[in-house]
């Protein structure tokens, strides 16, 4: 029996929780003790269906015991050892293992590794090679970072500043000199599409148009999700990531793909890189890279971006930024043994195979009431609510309480209900899901 079923719930007073209405979750908490396969334990025992793959990273299910062991033997091993001025095979192996299986294949050429402990340090690690490799080819004036509204890239000063979620940005100061494009969501063009939508492509000129207003030579990046995750699953347009490529590469400006969720097998193919075939020169990734099981990120940078930085003396160190924790031990033994995983089990494309059955079941909930659009891509899934008047956000929140009471995790942003599951789902569970899920539509005033 796990230690906290049976009501052995410690005090929750102390742990200032992140993302959540502290004192409403406290009044009425909703715990997981434990987790195998495709479900949770809630501490009232019962079993909830992970519809979410915990937060987008756990992507080969839960209790994998060769993560575990693997990690357990690796801590017994060599608990920890820096990466600054100092090595440890391990993780050079996992980088090299990371190359071997780079977003876009060995042509695109992404295969110089940067270990960090997040999604939001493979961010702001990103913004900052790619200035310091603007600078590093004579191009010291490209001080502009360009993102888009609607986009998540996590918490650092760098992410929030390119992010576009108006609550993540106001209460704090922002980096200076970044813009951003219009984000791509279109209703009224575009509601009910199945994959990629049709309307939007153009949506990618807003680049060419900040080109013009600031010059090209005052930008060094642009960076956007393949696949808008946290503001609601929003797929890029038809044509509209091969216009951005484009008009980066007529002015000099560098392409970011943030692959945190669409990394490791989201979409049906390793990375949304190989999903479009579109090219960026840098990929941030963290989340499924150890299924979720301990922090890390990655940056897979283009090679000709990592040479540009070894023309100095050797002696001299190339860039100066890094983690105590880059290249952890123990993240290293997680994330080797999660691509066995992924390998041994087919896991990077599984949701390629899988997609024609989810998107139907994802598709039939339409005419369920307050739906407003069905969005859907290789094993994600977004069902927009109306909102309530005066009350945004409190509809689709009531339908993640339901689901969580009868048996179901979701998540939720504004009036959207995200789905993502663990890329191990049968056929039989995506059934389960949209019993769930429907029937809590369905009660949802
Ligand atoms: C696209 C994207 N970038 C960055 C992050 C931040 O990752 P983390 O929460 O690990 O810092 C997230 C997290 O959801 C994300 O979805």
């Amino acid at each position: 029996m796990n230690a906290y079923v049976e009501g052995n719930t410690p005090a929750l007073d102390s742990f200032w929780m992140p993302f959540t209405a502290n004192r409403q979750f406290k009044a009425a908490p909703r715990l997981l003790v434990a987790a195998q396969g495709m479900y949770y334990r809630s501490a009232d025992d019962r079993q909830v269906l992970d519809g979410t793959a915990g937060l987008w990273c756990v992507n080969a299910g839960h209790g994998r015991r060769a993560i575990a062991e693997a990690v357990g033997r690796q801590l017994a091993e060599l608990d920890f050892a820096p990466s600054l001025q100092m090595g440890h095979p391990i993780a050079f192996e996992f980088a090299e293992r990371l190359a071997a299986m780079a977003p876009g294949g060995p042509d695109a050429g992404l295969d110089r590794i940067f270990f960090t402990n997040s999604g939001s340090e493979s961010v702001d690690t990103a913004l900052k090679i790619a200035f310091a490799y603007q600078r590093a080819i004579g191009q010291g004036t490209r001080t502009r970072l360009i993102g888009r509204e609607r986009g998540y890239h996590g918490v650092g000063f760098g992410g929030i500043s390119v992010g576009g979620m108006v609550n993540n940005r106001r209460m704090f100061p922002l980096l200076p000199g970044v813009d951003h494009l219009r984000h791509t969501h279109d209703l009224t063009r575009n509601a009910f599409s199945r994959g990629q939508p049709a309307h939007g492509a153009e949506l990618a000129d807003d680049l060419e148009a900040l080109v013009t207003l600031h010059g090209a030579e005052t930008i060094a990046a642009v960076i956007v999700e393949p696949v808008a995750g946290s503001t609601g699953v929003l797929p890029p347009p038809v044509g509209y990531l091969e216009r951005l490529r484009s008009i980066c590469d007529r002015h000099g400006i560098l392409l970011i793909f943030d692959e945190v969720i669409t990394g490791f097998g989201r979409l049906g193919s390793p990375f949304a890189v190989d999903h479009f075939g579109v090219r960026p020169d840098l990929t941030t990734t963290a989340k499924g890279l150890t299924n979720g099981a301990f922090p890390m990120g990655a940056v897979f940078a283009r090679r000709s971006i990592y040479d540009a930085f070894m023309d100095g003396p050797e002696s001299q160190i190339d860039l100066f930024h890094g983690y105590t924790y880059s290249g952890h031990p123990a993240a290293c033994a997680a994330g080797l043994a999660t691509l066995d995983i992924y390998k041994a089990e087919g896991l990077l494309t599984r949701a390629a195979d899988l997609s024609a059955v989810w998107v139907d079941a994802m598709h039939a909930l339409r005419g369920l009431p307050h739906v407003i659009d069905i969005r859907t891509i290789g094993l994600v899934a977004a069902i927009e609510l109306a909102p309530r008047a005066g009350a945004p956000g409190s509809r689709a929140y009531e339908a993640f309480v339901d689901c969580f009471e009868n048996g179901l995790l979701v998540r939720v942003t504004g009036d959207t209900i995200a789905l993502s599951p663990p890329l191990i789902i049968e056929p039989a569970q995506i059934d389960e899901l949209v019993s769930v899920l429907s029937a809590a539509l369905k009660r949802v005033q």
